[in-house]
């Protein structure tokens, strides 16, 4: 019974990863996987934004935990989710991303050297240093929204 439960697992994982295999030279995995690194990047994020308006309370060691966990989710190179023929589909990246990669690059550069300072001002604990470079990060996703990211799904 054990036996046939640990075949069935190995079938199972690699025709999962068959399947992925397969899926992956679409354009559909490669929008998940860049929405899952943003969605990530929000759900960091998101919070920290709470704690930086003061709907909860400050808490330095839990606001240097998100910084660090933004910058370490920031440095995943979700690039490789933006390869020629992925813009079509259910996504809210607009076109001009991949006529203007390069612009569309330094904006993710900027966005990662801005968390990469936060999270190392975060752990000097001055909470007002937080709060000013947690404004300045956000500067950069707008900046980046601003150009490249629709409201409403594209296609
Ligand atoms: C270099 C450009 C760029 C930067 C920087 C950037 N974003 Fe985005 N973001 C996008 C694009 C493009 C999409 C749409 C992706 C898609 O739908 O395929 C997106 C989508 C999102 C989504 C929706 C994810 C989903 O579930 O589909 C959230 C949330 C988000 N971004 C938050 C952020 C936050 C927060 C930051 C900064 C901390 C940030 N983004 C920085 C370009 C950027």
């Amino acid at each position: 019974m054990k036996k046939q439960t640990l075949l069935g697992t190995l079938l199972g994982l690699s025709l999962l990863s068959s399947a992925t295999v397969a899926h992956i030279e679409q354009s559909e995995p490669l929008q998940s996987l860049r929405q899952s690194y943003f969605a990530l990047l929000g759900m960091t994020f998101g919070p920290m934004g709470d704690m930086v308006k003061g709907k909860i309370e400050w808490d330095n060691a839990l606001f240097t935990t998100w910084a660090n966990d933004l910058n370490h989710a920031a440095q995943f190179g979700v690039e490789r989710g933006f390869a020629p023929g992925s813009d079509k589909g259910m996504t809210r990246a607009k076109p001009n991303i991949w006529s203007n990669m390069d612009d569309f690059q330094s904006k993710l550069d900027n966005f990662r050297a801005a968390a990469a300072s936060l999270a190392d001002i975060a752990a000097e604990g001055d909470p007002a240093a937080s709060r000013e470079q947690f404004v300045a990060t956000g500067g950069t996703c707008k900046a980046c929204h601003d150009e490249y990211k629709s409201k409403d799904y594209l296609y």
